[in-house]
């Protein structure tokens, strides 16, 4: 498997076979890991939750790459605001495609979105045993701190300010603007 042609685009409304098909490939653990409760099935209200996005309050990148009949989304990051210039960070890649650094590149085109958005600070809530998470996060996110939130671990992100342009001086308004999340994203 290559992740060679993997491809990052906003989430949008009308995902709902997205959603379905990145749930279908999550294993028991990995749902549990990503949604905090065992998760046989994913229920209405909780899928009508994940396709309830906005563009600007709420939003989500999928990754995808090709399959024999179109694009194979293998992994979705999630943004929703909690505050002015704070939001909620959320992910999941399906378990036959981990470690290939699909976690990373979700997050870090997250974190940039996040950047050009005006966000200054991510949280995550994590189980404590997901080890694997908080490494990613806090690599991705430099100075990321980590603290008890009740039984779960709220990791505290960053965003790089060099990533809003709300915050950059004014004579760097000049320069070449960045690219939309990913030379590779399409918006939708
Ligand atoms: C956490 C998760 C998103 C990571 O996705 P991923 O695509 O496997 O991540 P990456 O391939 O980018 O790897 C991230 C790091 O974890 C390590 N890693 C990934 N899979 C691994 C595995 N099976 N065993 C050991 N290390 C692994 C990689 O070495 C990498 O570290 P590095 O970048 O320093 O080399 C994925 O495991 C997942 O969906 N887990 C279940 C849902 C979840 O826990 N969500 C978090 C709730 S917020």
């Amino acid at each position: 498997m290559s992740t060679e042609l993997l491809s990052i685009r906003h989430l949008t409304t009308d995902d709902g076979v997205t959603v379905d098909s990145v749930f279908a490939g999550l294993s028991e653990q990995s749902r549990y890991l990503r949604f905090h409760a065992p998760m046989p099935r994913l229920s209405g209200s909780v899928r009508r939750s994940l396709l309830a996005l906005d563009g600007h309050d709420r939003t989500a990148l999928v990754a995808e790459v090709p399959g024999p009949s179109g694009p194979l989304p293998v992994g979705i990051a999630r943004l929703g605001r909690t505050g002015r210039t704070q939001g909620e960070i959320a992910i999941a890649v399906i378990d036959e495609w981990h470690g290939l650094g699909i976690g990373r590149r979700l997050l870090t085109d997250l974190a940039e979105l996040a950047g050009r958005s005006g966000y200054t600070l991510l949280h995550a809530y994590v189980l404590p045993e997901n080890r694997q998470v908080l490494r990613l996060l806090e690599s991705v996110f430099p100075g990321a701190t980590r603290h008890w939130d009740g039984w779960v671990l709220q990791v505290d992100c960053p965003v790089n300010p060099e990533m809003n342009p709300r915050r950059q001086p004014r004579d760097s308004a000049a320069t070449s603007p960045r690219p939309t999340v990913s030379a590779s994203t399409r918006t939708h």
